[in-house]
């Protein structure tokens, strides 16, 4: 039996909705998936709750801030077929939770394993793609190719409204109907869905992960 690891660590519950939705169409599949939620020691809020700590976190994360995170448990350390690593990009880098986990224990979970990266952007993720790669390649991983998804929302709307969301406003209403929603669709959650029954089909087969193509106009509107 294929046998796939998700771990994912997310703020305001987008990745967690997507790598859930890629979970359950591994699953379907006929693979054995097991979630592992990255935890930091320190629980994170969101919202964040106000402009000017929104601007604090968004300049600490420019420089790649680490957030200190609880140890993995025994059951991540096995010998899976596909590690999916799913996260949110924080100011064009994957986020400090995600960043710690491979700082400290990327070589012991990672190293000769295929390794997929997920992320949840509002639109801004190429930056973050190739510096996840570049470290999980350092620590012995392979990684064939990456999963987006990003806020179907036009812009400048996306980036006004993810600010002001984080800062705990409410661009649904403020920015009068140019918002309608944060975060991912339910198109996009489906979509995910898709990927994970895509993904575990191909595993099953002995295909390739790199041939998969995971750029739709769903994902990435
Ligand atoms: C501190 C911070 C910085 C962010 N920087 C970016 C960015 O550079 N590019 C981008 O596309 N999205 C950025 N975002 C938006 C998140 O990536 C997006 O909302 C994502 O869907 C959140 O996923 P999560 O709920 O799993 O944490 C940022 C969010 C936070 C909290």
């Amino acid at each position: 039996m294929i046998k796939v690891l998700v771990i994912y660590y997310s703020f305001s519950g987008q990745t967690r909705g997507l790598a859930q939705r890629l979970a359950v169409g591994l699953a379907e599949s006929g693979a054995s998936v097991v979630r592992a939620p990255i935890r930091p020691q320190v629980p994170h809020r969101f919202p964040i709750g106000s402009i000017p700590a929104t601007v604090r976190k968004m300049l600490v994360t420019c420089f790649r801030q680490r957030v200190a995170i609880e140890p993995p448990p025994p059951d991540w350390r096995d010998d899976w077929d596909c590690i999916v690593l799913g996260g949110p990009t924080w100011s064009y880098n994957p986020s400090g939770p995600v960043l710690s986990l491979i700082d400290q224990y990327g070589e012991e979970l990672f190293a000769g394993h295929t390794v997929l990266p997920l992320i949840s952007c509002r639109g801004y993720w190429r930056a973050h793609w190739f510096g996840l790669r570049r470290l999980l390649r350092k620590v012995g991983a392979q990684v064939p190719t990456c999963i987006v998804f990003s806020h179907p929302v036009a812009e400048p709307w996306r980036t006004l409204g993810v600010f002001l969301k984080l800062a705990g406003r409410f661009p649904e209403r403020s920015l009068q109907g140019r918002y309608p929603r944060y975060g991912h669709s339910r198109n996009q959650l489906a979509e995910a869905h898709r990927f994970g029954v895509m993904l575990g089909e191909t595993l099953a087969a002995g295909g390739r992960i790199a041939d998969l193509d995971f750029r739709t106009p769903i994902a990435l509107p």
